[in-house]
């Protein structure tokens, strides 16, 4: 969702805050603005893509050493010109940018307009920056006492950073419940909502906290304080982030080059955690707790969106190979029941960003309640990486496509080597199961690689769907979250209506939908419910369906029955959705390329969910 760069320092600015918002834009965005400080302060403004903003800035003065940027996907108001960031306070001396929502705006706007002030957008974000000008005005404060102040009185999530006209040589920052990072360079400063604007000025970072104000000065100088006033020592680290993973190198889309780097991002995932050859899986960030984890009287699987089809195969993966009881929730659902939550339960949080508001705000709940807390996520150093107890970064490095691809089968892996551990833990694998299923792990990244081949087979089968309204996709066992998978990739990058159902429940409902012009997606590589399947495919057949079934090497018999049929290499049945999710995203990328869509940036869609 909304992402933030500024810049304080010797060079010009608005290169480095056009560049940064090119690079957040993968975040999700539906307008872009600026501005710049130099003595005055100019700022430029437009709904639409970064683009537009740059045309629109072009031949006008992009003058100055410090300034803010911002991409905002639109919350409170629509997304126009107007209500695009940065917002200035009423007597113009302050200009701020801002990532979350200020929940109490409307009473605070209230508050604000008795005592004079005019508002002229919808935003909450144009309340916050009166609020900060009140304070300033009132109490005769400095920027950052102002900020400190005004956010005592603000009920929320933010990310902000503030520039005052009268004191020119510094930024204030701030954070609570979104992201900020700031960059350390050389008597120069870089803010951002992740590393991706940073990463090539500087490798030296801090990762704000929650409820913490910075100040950084253009002769290098920065500060941290909580929103109580005590100063804090900052934690600086590495960004751990490569430069060429983020950009496309030589690929159309992102989405496709994530696709494709999933037999590394699958090995990067097990690398140092599991070696077959002598017989271990091991998860270092289990260490402290794996007593505790495999006592556990039942996991609860928290996540959103793809990271909760995740969840969903991990349900397989802990009952089938450990055998504790699990239950997967959507976290915004969970965070609002009122779930039972005690000492003895293992809170599993899946997450690509780290930063997904319902999975925080669910894991607060569960930590509140006893639960252990572990964390499977991608960006480190993220929000809810920070939350947790004890967890295991993915490693799939940063994932730009909105669509999720390489993080889902990192995903998958990391939650594949957590079940193994702890299914050896508790003796409740056999030593010969164990060990065919290791060696077997080892040779998905080469049968992934081998997945990807099929891509020009794949392209022509999307050729011959591309036009359909709807889609169906079935599974059963382990393939059933894949369904979900393939229907939800589907919907966001093509923009065909997609539903993922288990191959049995076809008959209480989505059967009365098929007809000649129906693709049904068949996920058939269960080797325990073939036969199952092949009932259900002779049912869609028999209502003129038209079925693309991905099937086991060498399986002859769906193929007899099914229009197109895709092979995935034979494997060993939990580990079948790494293989089986793989046709399903590159059917949904070229089918969106074909219906020219952006697929990277789909329409509507975040790739950092940071509301509610
Ligand atoms: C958004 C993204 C999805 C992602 C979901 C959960 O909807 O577009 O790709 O699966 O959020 O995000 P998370 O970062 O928590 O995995």
């Amino acid at each position: 969702m909304c992402g933030i760069v500024a810049y304080i320092g010797q060079r010009d600015a608005y290169p480095i805050l056009i560049k940064g918002l090119q690079r957040l834009e993968y975040r999700g965005y539906d307008s872009a603005g600026i501005a710049l400080l130099n003595g005055s302060l100019n700022i430029y403004k437009k709904k639409g893509k970064v683009q537009e903003l740059v045309d629109f800035a072009e031949n006008q003065n992009l003058t100055g050493f410090t300034g803010i940027g911002h991409t905002r996907w639109a919350t409170h108001g629509k997304p126009d010109d107007v209500n695009a960031h940065p917002h200035v306070s009423g007597n113009g001396r302050l200009t701020l940018v801002h990532n979350g929502i200020i929940e109490n705006y409307t009473s605070l706007k209230k508050a604000l307009e008795k005592v004079g002030h005019v508002f002229h957008t919808e935003t909450d974000t144009e309340v916050l920056v009166h609020l900060i000008e009140e304070v300033q005005k009132r109490d005769n404060l400095t920027i950052e006492e102002a900020v400190r102040e005004a956010l005592t009185n603000v009920v929320g999530a933010y990310a902000i950073v503030v520039i005052d006209r009268e004191d020119q040589d510094k930024l204030v920052a701030a954070r609570k419940g979104s992201p900020l990072v700031i960059g350390i360079g050389e008597d120069e400063f870089f803010l951002a909502s992740d590393g991706t604007p940073i990463v090539e000025y500087t490798k030296k970072v801090i990762y704000l906290d929650d409820e913490q104000v910075a100040v950084v000065h253009r002769n290098g100088e920065y500060e941290i304080r909580t929103i109580e006033n005590e100063v804090h020592t900052p934690f600086v680290q590495e960004l751990n982030m490569e430069i060429d993973r983020i950009e496309k190198g030589g690929y159309d889309y992102f989405m496709l080059k994530e696709i494709h780097e999933q037999p590394v991002t699958i090995n990067d995932a097990m690398r140092g955690r599991l070696n077959s050859e002598a017989g271990w899986v091991k998860l270092g960030g289990m260490d402290n707790y794996v007593d505790h984890i495999k006592k556990a009287e039942r996991f609860i699987i928290l996540g959103c969106g793809t990271s909760w089809h995740a969840g969903l195969i991990a349900e397989y993966l802990f009952e089938d190979l450990a055998r504790i009881p699990v239950e997967v929730e959507y976290a915004s659902e969970f965070r609002y029941r009122n779930p039972v939550i005690t000492d003895r339960d293992v809170v599993i949080a899946i997450s690509q960003s780290g930063e997904t508001a319902d999975t925080y705000a669910a894991l607060e709940l569960a930590k509140k309640n006893g639960a252990l807390l572990y964390g499977i996520v991608n960006v480190v150093g993220s929000s809810i990486a920070r939350l947790t107890h004890a967890g295991s970064y993915i490693h799939a490095g940063p994932e730009i496509g909105v669509a999720s691809t390489k993080a889902f089968t990192a995903q998958v892996t990391l939650l594949t080597l957590m079940a193994l551990q702890i299914g050896r833990e508790r003796g409740t694998i056999s030593d010969e199961y164990f060990t065919k299923l290791l060696k077997e792990l080892d040779t998905i990244p080469g049968k992934v690689a081998r997945m990807l081949e099929s891509n020009d087979k794949i392209k022509y089968i999307a050729s011959e769907i591309k036009d359909a309204s709807n889609a169906l996709y079935l599974g059963r066992g382990y393939n059933f979250p894949v369904a979900l998978e393939g229907a939800l990739k589907l919907k966001e990058i093509s923009y065909i209506h997609a539903e993922g159902y288990p191959a049995a429940e076809m008959k209480h409902g989505p059967i009365a939908l098929i007809d000649e012009n129906m693709p049904v997606i068949v996920i058939a590589t269960n080797k325990s419910l073939n036969e199952k399947i092949v009932s259900n495919i002779q049912e869609v057949k028999a209502r003129k369906g038209i079925v693309l079934a991905i099937v086991t090497e060498g399986d002859r018999e769906i193929k007899e029955v099914a229009d197109y049929t895709i092979e995935i290499p034979d494997t060993e049945e939990p580990f079948t959705p790494l293989l089986s999710v793989i046709p399903l995203q590159l059917l949904s990328y070229h089918i969106a390329v074909m219906r020219g869509c952006n697929v990277d940036q789909p329409r509507n869609l975040a790739k950092s969910v940071t509301v509610e």
